[in-house]
């Protein structure tokens, strides 16, 4: 297959969600990573999601909508706290988890009976998502296990001959996928996977927010995940990840510079000073710029040979947790204390 490149114009958004209605697969730009997209209700174009991404079957998809109105074609049910919360964040980074409406294929949910619901903000996915007239299932443009692509080049890098088209949106702004939450009770939200839409942001909308603890600790094999996207490795390099708790930046350097070598990089924030003698790369000092940069980062080690990788950690509050998790989990939650 031939993948075609598109770009935002009238034309070409017209020829992606022709694709799309005809249940071919496209990949476009959101506000956090690029999407893989696939008509919601069509079985089959889903099922050509799971096998270009080799994705496993059990990992539902998000469907992403242009409209609030079309919650109610999706979701069996809205409770009022999914209602306000909507409400303050979409079109955004929130994803959903709610009953869903049989006429949504199981496939798509991964066999669950709820679905993760979000509207984009980003003006090519919902331009696209108008067009095409059907809801859009979506998970990162990946190969399974790969970190999310954040260019439309890292989509080629991955899925070039596989999907039919990719529209080019540039850089995404967010850099980390969307917060996905379900709801425990009628007034509490449970943040499933942390994103840029913090736990601190939801508060105010809820009556308790709760994060599930898979968000800073790897499942126990026997343990059922609250969602099935927690139980599988992600986001990872090439390069081994070593996220290196330290006391300071001394600390950290004095370690790094102990296991120098062919192949070690260290990943640092914007405002640090050099290690010598390693090569280091930096993602940011805020949370929201570490999300930004953390997988362009991971691409950009890849393609320069990194075998090894340290890392300084990221804090835990705010939108740092989305960053935080995603280490954790490229480097499968094993960390150096010094
Ligand atoms: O920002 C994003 O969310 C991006 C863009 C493209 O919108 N999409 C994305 O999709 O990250 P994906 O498939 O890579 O991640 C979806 C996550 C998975 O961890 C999945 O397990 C979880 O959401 N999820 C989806 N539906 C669910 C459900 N019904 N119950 C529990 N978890 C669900
Ligand atoms: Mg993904």
């Amino acid at each position: 297959m031939n993948t075609l490149l598109l770009y935002d114009t009238p034309e070409d958004i017209a020829t992606a969600a022709d694709l799309i209605r005809r249940g071919e697969l496209v990949a476009f730009p959101t506000e956090t990573v690029y999407g893989l997209g696939a008509d919601a209700c069509n079985a089959d174009a889903v099922r050509s999601v799971f096998a270009a991404k080799g994705r496993p079957a059990d990992n539902p998809l998000i469907v992403h909508i242009a409209d609030i109105r079309q919650l109610e074609d999706i979701a069996a049910e809205v409770p009022p706290i999914a209602r306000r919360l909507a409400e303050a964040f979409w079109p955004g980074p929130l994803t959903m988890v709610l009953p869903k409406l049989p006429h949504i294929p199981d496939v798509t949910s991964g066999g669950l009976d709820t679905v993760g619901i979000r509207m984009p903000q980003h003006p090519m996915a919902r331009a696209l998502i108008r067009a095409a007239g059907c809801p859009i299932a979506a998970p990162s443009a990946n190969r399974s296990g790969r970190p999310s692509p954040t260019t439309a080049k890292h989509v080629m890098d991955d899925m070039d001959g596989r999907i039919a088209a990719v529209l080019e949106g540039g850089l995404c702004e967010g850099g980390v996928e969307s917060t996905v939450i379900c709801f425990d009770d009628a007034e509490t939200a449970h943040i499933l996977r942390p994103g840029l839409i913090s736990a601190e942001d939801l508060a105010p909308y809820c009556g308790a927010v709760r994060i599930d603890p898979a968000v800073y600790e790897r499942l126990a094999p026997d343990a059922k995940a609250a969602s099935p996207g927690m139980k599988y490795k992600h986001y990872a390099p090439k390069a081994k990840i070593t996220p290196v708790e330290a006391p300071s930046f001394a600390a950290f350097s004095d370690y790094v510079q102990a296991h120098a070598g062919d192949g070690v990089y260290c990943l640092l924030y914007g405002s640090d000073p050099d290690v010598p003698g390693i090569p280091c790369v930096r993602y940011g000092d805020s949370g929201r710029e570490q999300a930004h940069y953390l997988f362009l980062r991971f691409r950009e080690l890849d393609e320069a040979g990194a075998s090894q990788v340290y890392v300084r950690i990221p804090r835990q509050d705010g939108a740092s947790l989305s960053v935080y998790n995603r280490l954790m989990r490229a480097a499968g939650f094993e960390v150096i204390s010094l």
